[in-house]
């Protein structure tokens, strides 16, 4: 028997020591017992890292909407699969049972197949978490079609921008979205999207918000009527184990947005096994994640992780302000959730409207609570603790990544004792290094480091779609023979691990990966712009908020620097979307610079983040007198 689900803390010692040890023989082991396959591997891993290359249960095959839905139709079909809790209180919640998913996926699919779509196509969905949003997806991977979700918080150049970089055929939206107390106008972020997309032939439009949208003739296809003529039932796509399953955009420290390609079986296999034992699911459990399925927490842990389990899973549409800041509290109680996974920005959000709200509210069903995104501050963990979980229920607090696919570094729920702010131990199978500055592994405890996983694991990112050396670049090239997470880390007396955050130029704002260079890219063509610098400081809710170094072109200078603010946030609204907006724009006479051109970020966080005692050298600076006028006009 293999070891799916481990239950206290020696067992996953000993389970770890084998997955390191013999980690073909483990996962292959976990495989074969837990899912349903069409064909098996020839091999369950090959790898190289220097190419790199990395294939899990080569020569198989499957399809990961039979794990998913059909095989629970014999011994759960009538057990709700999805939950979804809509944005309004007043309007009822849907429980779709896995046979209705089944039906529904099933009568996607064949629309989508009658829309041309095929195998290996790739399908953009800019939905709002509404039910259409996960049967859409699963409808792609039903027929083999790549789904590329984009958040739909996202701009319409941001949208067009990943539409064309994997040539998308399609695109499923709504007639616009509800969130809290606004709605949005979906499609007509659509709308002006495709002007610049020339490979999508066809759009189909849920109605969520029923208003009066424009469709274009022969292009856009309203799809309830579609879903009523389908047939109900389609047979899968064979699909191999290193198919591609979805792409998901994150950002990069430079450039445009990096398209993460996840395959197939690894994947399934991974997020599966990740979930179970994470959060220590059991059969007649409710479990609510609160993240968007345009993020890749909804995708490995609302949807794949659990429904691969046979999960009861939530999916809320709204957010945690509305009607009011107890709604989050509200939801655990009307559906008795039993896991509730967050991020620590709502955490410190709802900390601070005090537990009035909390304390209206029954949170007896609460096992286990989890945190994701970013690091958790040690004020907001305790907060969570004794308030949310009563001090009974254990917090994983799991360290992940677009790119990894499924939890890395998380407790186990009721077998690793945790610790505030620590992600503690490496999940099995997970080999992590902490590396120094000139690229060697520092071993022993009590050490920090950059944070690198030595051996491949099975749900790990393939390549970028298109791009297969700004992948190597990126993720390979740091550190010889090791995958580089961007993270910092410190591993404690015990071994414990605790990520202190990106040490590379990316900002985590709310939970959000915001690179600085698309943002600098935004702000600059402002035509009154010359230059400017983006950092991140500390912020009570959001962890980091953004601070703009911003300097004027000389015809510029006359200008209302109020007015020019609010036309820089304007503009990186429109191409980037409002979560990218600036808290502070600080208008400065030249940015601090070292001989060979580069902008110093060091500096310039230290001075937004009012850490101004220990700048360190500024005197080989190409402009040292900069520094001084910056500090003395700090915002
Ligand atoms: C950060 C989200 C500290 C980290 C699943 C990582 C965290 C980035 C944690 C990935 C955590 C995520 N503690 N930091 N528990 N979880 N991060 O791609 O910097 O949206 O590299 O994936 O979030 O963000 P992404």
């Amino acid at each position: 028997m293999s070891n799916y689900h481990i239950k206290h803390l020696e067992e996953y010692y000993q389970v770890y020591r084998k997955s390191v040890r013999n980690p073909e023989i483990f996962w292959e082991e976990i495989a074969e017992e837990h899912f349903m396959w069409r064909k098996k591997w020839d091999n369950v891993l090959s790898w190289d890292f220097t190419k790199p290359e990395v294939k899990w249960f080569e020569g198989a095959q499957l399809n990961i909407t039979e794990n998913c839905i059909d095989r629970h139709l014999y011994t759960r079909g009538d057990k709700t699969a999805i939950i979804f809790e809509p944005n309004n209180p007043e309007e009822e919640a849907q429980h779709i049972s896995y046979r209705q998913l089944h039906e529904k996926v099933c009568r996607f699919a064949n629309v989508l197949k009658e829309k041309g779509i095929q195998k290996g196509d790739r399908v953009c969905i800019y939905l709002p978490m509404i039910p259409e949003l996960a049967i859409s997806v699963l409808a792609c991977a039903r027929i083999g079609a790549i789904h590329s979700v984009v958040f739909a918080g996202f701009s319409s150049i941001a949208l067009s921008t990943r539409i064309n970089d994997s040539n998308c055929k399609m695109v499923i939206t709504s007639d616009g979205s509800f969130r809290g107390a606004k709605t949005i106008d979906l499609k007509g972020i659509v709308d002006d999207a495709l002007e610049d997309c020339d490979g999508i032939e066809s759009v189909l439009v849920a109605k969520r918000i029923n208003s009066e949208i424009h469709m274009k003739e022969g292009r856009d296809h309203w799809l309830q009527p579609l879903l009523d003529e389908a047939y109900h039932d389609c047979v899968p796509e064979i699909m191999d184990a290193e198919d591609p399953l979805f792409i998901l955009y994150t950002s990069g420290s430079t450039g445009k947005p990096k398209g993460m390609v996840h395959t197939t079986a690894g994947y399934m296999v991974f997020t599966a096994y990740t979930f179970k034992n994470v959060f220590q699911y059991r059969e007649k459990d409710v479990y609510w994640c609160t993240a968007d399925i345009g993020w890749i927490t909804g995708h490995s842990y609302i949807l794949y992780g659990p429904l691969c389990n046979g999960a009861t899973t939530v999916m809320f549409e709204g957010v945690p302000s509305y009607p009011d800041f107890g709604r989050f509290w509200e939801i655990i109680e009307k559906h008795k959730v039993n896991q509730f996974y967050t991020a620590p920005t709502a955490i410190r959000a709802l900390a601070k409207e005090g537990v009035k709200h909390v304390e209206k509210h029954d949170l007896s069903s609460i096992k286990v609570l989890g945190t994701v995104g970013e690091p958790i501050n040690e004020e907001a963990w305790h907060w969570y603790d004794d308030n949310i979980g009563k001090r009974k229920a254990p917090i994983v607090d799991t360290w992940w990544q677009t790119e990894t696919g499924g939890i890395m570094i998380t407790p186990i729920a009721f077998c690793t004792p945790t610790k505030p702010t620590y992600a503690t131990l490496p999940f099995i199978g997970i080999q992590p290094a902490l590396m120094d500055e000139n690229g060697k592994e520092i071993k022993g405890n009590q050490v920090d480091g950059r944070l690198c996983i030595k051996f491949p694991w099975p749900s790990m990112a393939r390549t970028i779609w298109g791009n297969h050396q700004r992948y190597k670049d990126t993720y390979f090239s740091a550190y010889e023979n090791k995958y580089f997470t961007g993270d910092g880390a410190l591993r404690d007396e015990v071994g414990y691990y605790r990520i202190t955050g990106r040490v590379d130029d990316v900002i985590i704002v709310s939970g959000h990966n915001l690179g600085t260079a698309p943002i600098e890219d935004a702000i600059n063509e402002h035509p009154a712009v010359a230059e400017s610098a983006i950092v991140g400081f500390p912020h009570d809710i959001k962890g980091n908020a953004l601070y703009g170094f911003v300097t004027l072109k000389e015809s510029g200078e006359s200008r209302n620097h109020d007015n020019v603010r609010k036309e820089i946030n304007q503009i990186i609204t429109e191409q980037i979307g409002p979560i990218a907006k600036l808290d502070k724009v600080q208008f400065t006479n030249g940015l601090p610079k070292t001989r060979s051109g580069k902008i110093m970020r060091r500096i310039l966080r230290k001075i937004a983040g009012k850490e101004t005692s220990n700048l360190g050298d500024t005197s080989t600076l190409l402009n040292p007198e900069v520094v001084q006028d910056i500090m003395d006009n700090v915002l």
